[in-house]
């Protein structure tokens, strides 16, 4: 096997062995979190998107994990982004058409973003009270069955030589509302210190998809409750001040 690194984090090294790409993950990642990631992938390939076909699910010589799929020859809108700053308006319109198309696709047997939001909140740290209010106002949210897929950014969308939208990374899917899967690219653009573009993103987002703003609004203290699991200490301020918007509506 020959493989060459191609992308390094720290629990995990993507690598690249001719028409293979091997995700490995370090000793100690959780066990059902990579099955439930390539399982999720399998059960994404039924519905027709044009995403890497997992293989299999393999332990290799060192004892780690690794899901092995379609290696996906192109580039990340991330990085042709980078590469070519002046195309950023167009990049982000192929983002959200790219996006958009994967809502209106369905996958039954993935998870549901509700259970999987509930239990976000329920691990956030907040205090009863606000978790209470957050879990309100998820039950009172409008209850759809579109793929989402819950990291979506432009790192997890590659451009094939051929012009093709490529998206991958499927460790986050689970079927529910599309506004809540926008509202997390918002905050993920933020997140990154991307202000400009969040703001972009959002008004295009809305815009295409004939979505009210404050609907995708109503779902920003969720999905930043969520985010809060992570316990990121650079990110404890922003998320907070989100979540804190819950109290005043
Ligand atoms: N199937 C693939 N084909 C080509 N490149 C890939 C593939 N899977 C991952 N990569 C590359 O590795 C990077 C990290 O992989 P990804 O699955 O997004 O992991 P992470 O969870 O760390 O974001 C991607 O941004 C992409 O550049
Ligand atoms: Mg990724």
């Amino acid at each position: 096997m020959a493989l060459n690194e191609i992308a390094k984090r720290s629990n995990k090294t993507v690598y690249r062995d001719g028409d293979l790409c091997y995700k490995v993950f370090a000793a100690d990642y959780n066990k059902a979190d990579i099955f439930n990631e390539a399982l999720n992938q399998t059960r994404v390939e039924e519905t027709g998107l044009f995403i890497p076909k997992v293989h299999e699910v393999k332990r290799l010589d060192d004892g780690r994990l690794a899901i092995v799929m379609d290696y996906v020859e192109g580039k990340s809108l991330m990085q042709l982004e980078s590469e070519n700053p002046a195309k950023s308006a167009e990049y982000l319109t192929r983002l959200i058409d790219v996006q958009l198309s994967m809502h209106a696709l369905s996958a039954p047997n993935l998870n549901k973003q509700r259970d999987k939001f509930t239990r976000k909140i329920d691990l956030s740290g907040l205090d009863a009270t606000t978790r209470y209010e957050l879990h309100v106002r998820l039950d009172s949210m409008p209850k759809h069955h579109k793929l989402c897929h819950g990291d979506f950014n432009p790192s997890n969308v590659i451009i094939t030589n051929d012009d093709r939208a490529c998206i991958i990374d499927w460790s986050h899917a689970t079927i529910g509302n599309a506004s809540a899967d926008a509202a997390r690219t918002y905050l993920l653009f933020k997140l990154a210190g991307n202000d400009k573009t969040a703001e972009n993103y959002m008004t295009a987002f809305c815009k295409k998809s004939d979505t009210a703003r404050q609907y995708v609004d109503q779902w920003l203290p969720i999905v930043a409750a969520s985010q809060m699991v992570k316990g990121k200490p650079e990110e404890k301020e922003i998320l907070g001040k989100w979540v804190d918007v819950c109290q005043y509506e």
